[in-house]
């Protein structure tokens, strides 16, 4: 008899007639004279009907215990709700199931022992359609790049270390005693050979390895959608991934994604104070007003050498206690000067408003040119600050506290954005230079020439970076293709050429025949599906994930 399954039984095709299922049940109910079971499996439940005079099926039933793996046959009809149900004619014990450790439909489980019996985890519905989600992902991703005339190749696991920002895990030798390979952090060094192999148009999904810090969304095992071509441009690259977005949007959540904004990094930094901003959130700083009064020569004494930075807010029926506001700037964010003007209509080319106390001392006649120019939404608010110097981490504090305060967060949404143009390098806690990315990302600048005075600080890179709201979703750039440039980035990294020989020699001596310019990225898979299922932490959407110290839940590795 062919097999069936609990949730697509066909009702047309098998009322009144006998299906074949197997499962877990998840139920039991005995009453005196009739036992109902519910059976599950992946796609679905339905309900067994067992009665008593069918004694040998009674006793079988009376053993049963939760979530013990069973095979039936039985009728299929309708009850008297007209819901399916199955009268059971026979059953089959193939597993009786133990007291379970844990509560399998409470989702508000300690997620330890939900991880450490992750197998039991994954019986539960929700569980499961995480996986089905990531499964169908990774079909529409295969789909896509094939299409697409892409190659997938496989790059190696036991090599040598690749420079991602983390540290590496390694695997001693067996052969070379006190040797080891190192497990890749990305296969960015691979798939840049492979152009220059002429394959042209690369990708792979394909597990990465990083020995870092733990956060929500990084685990020290994880995977990337790894892409690389030649002779391409960024726009080339950016157009191919928002479509696959698209694409993987609009088929796993029916959404059609395609507001992809692209910002360069200073401006991102100074609009939301970080450059993984979370466009759920819609405010942003600017300082119109505050260049447009430096245009008209309106200096005022306390502002000089304060930095100034205005955020319009716009609701229906918006309120607010500017008393409350003032006193809570001024202690969390030591701003001792708030100021506000609300917009309240505009008729007849005039703007009417209400501004606080202490705002500018400036003519009607000049603010309504400033309003003039800005065309604020009418029942707007415009928040003027004004910072003794800049920190970042406190502009995305002041975005994040009037999201909140207004109730603007747009929970809902999806809000993809390119940031371009980081810089190179940064100066590390050390104090030495460090790149932004890796050290086969091109730059916008000729650095060859000697003749140029070059402040590496100030150098724009030719990377960019995906993020969906606030999760850095892939990271890519357009690589060095030049032998003289790879080393000299190598060199002002301060790696000596000593080194650069003993790490990269292989790498460097494959730049000098013939090239070709390429450009690639990576995005996170297990990120990209953190956004679908909207879930806040990593490790629900890997099948076994490690713990926040790296253990495996199962199997308790590493040991010895
Ligand atoms: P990068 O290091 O930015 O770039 O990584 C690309 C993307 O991989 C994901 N990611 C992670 N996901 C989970 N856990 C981690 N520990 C983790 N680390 C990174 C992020 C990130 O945006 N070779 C370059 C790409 C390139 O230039 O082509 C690279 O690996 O989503």
């Amino acid at each position: 008899m062919n097999r069936h399954y609990c949730g697509l039984i066909n009702k047309k095709k098998y009322i009144n007639k006998y299906v074949n299922i197997y499962g877990w049940v998840i139920n039991i109910r005995i009453l005196k004279k009739v036992i109902f079971l519910i059976l599950n499996d992946y796609t679905g439940s339905i309900q067994l009907v067992i009665f008593k005079k069918n004694i040998n099926l009674w006793k079988i039933c009376l053993k049963l215990t939760i979530q013990s793996c069973i095979r039936i046959i039985g009728k299929l009809v309708l009850n008297i709700d007209k819901n399916l149900e199955i009268l059971v004619k026979d059953i089959l014990l193939l597993n009786i199931s133990c007291l379970l450790p844990l509560d399998l439909y409470n989702i508000k489980n300690n997620s330890n022992v939900r991880f450490k019996y992750r197998y039991l985890d994954f019986r539960n519905k929700n569980i499961f359609k995480i996986f089905k989600i990531r499964s169908d992902v990774n079909n529409i991703i295969h789909n896509f790049f094939y299409k697409n005339g892409f190659l997938n190749i496989e790059t190696p696991f036991l090599t040598k270390s690749s420079p991602e920002g983390a540290r590496d895990f390694i695997v001693p030798s067996r052969i070379y005693s006190g040797k080891f390979y190192s497990l890749p952090q990305s296969p960015q060094i691979f798939k840049q050979l492979l152009m220059i192999g002429g394959f042209d148009k690369y990708y792979q999904v394909v597990k990465c390895f990083r020995d870092e810090d733990f956060r929500s969304n990084r685990q020290p095992e994880f995977t990337q959608l790894d892409v690389e071509l030649s002779f391409e441009n960024f726009n080339f690259i950016k157009d191919l991934i928002n479509n696959l977005i698209y694409n993987i949007w609009y088929k796993i959540l029916n959404i059609k994604l395609n507001n992809f904004l692209i910002i360069k990094y200073n401006k991102c930094l100074l609009k939301y104070g970080t450059d993984k901003p979370d466009l759920r959130n819609p405010l942003n700083f600017d300082n119109k007003i505050y260049k447009y009064l430096l245009k008209n020569n309106f200096i005022l004494n306390f502002i000089k050498n304060k930095i100034i930075l205005e955020m319009f807010i716009f609701k229906d029926n918006i309120f607010f206690d500017f008393n409350y506001l003032s006193s809570y700037f001024l202690n969390n964010f030591k701003i001792k000067y708030l100021f506000y003007i609300k917009i309240n209509n505009f008729i007849d080319n005039i703007y009417y408003y209400e501004k606080s106390n202490n705002f500018f001392d400036i003519s009607d006649n000049l603010l309504q040119k400033i309003l003039f120019n800005l065309k604020p939404l009418i029942g707007g608010i415009y928040f003027i600050f004004f910072f003794d110097f800049l920190n970042y981490l406190n502009l995305l504090k002041i975005r994040t506290f009037f999201c909140n305060y207004f109730k603007l967060y747009k929970d809902k949404e999806y809000f993809p954005v390119w940031i371009i143009d980081f810089p190179m390098f940064f100066k590390n806690k050390f104090n030495n230079l460090d790149v932004f990315h890796h050290p086969f990302t091109n730059i916008k600048a000729d650095i060859l020439d000697n003749n140029n005075v070059v402040d590496y600080l100030k150098l724009i890179s030719t990377s960019y970076d995906l993020v969906i709201n606030g999760h850095e979703l892939g990271s890519g750039s357009e690589r060095i293709n030049n032998y003289n440039l790879q080393v000299k980035i190598f060199d002002i990294l301060g790696i000596s050429k000593k080194n650069q020989i003993l790490n990269y020699g292989f790498f460097l001596e494959s730049l000098k025949y013939g090239t070709p310019p390429h450009i690639g990225l990576a995005l996170g898979l297990d990120r990209l599906l953190m956004l679908l299922t909207k879930k806040e932490d990593i490790k629900e959407v890997i099948a076994f994930p490690k713990s926040t110290s790296g253990i495996c839940f199962l199997t308790g590795s590493p040991c010895f």
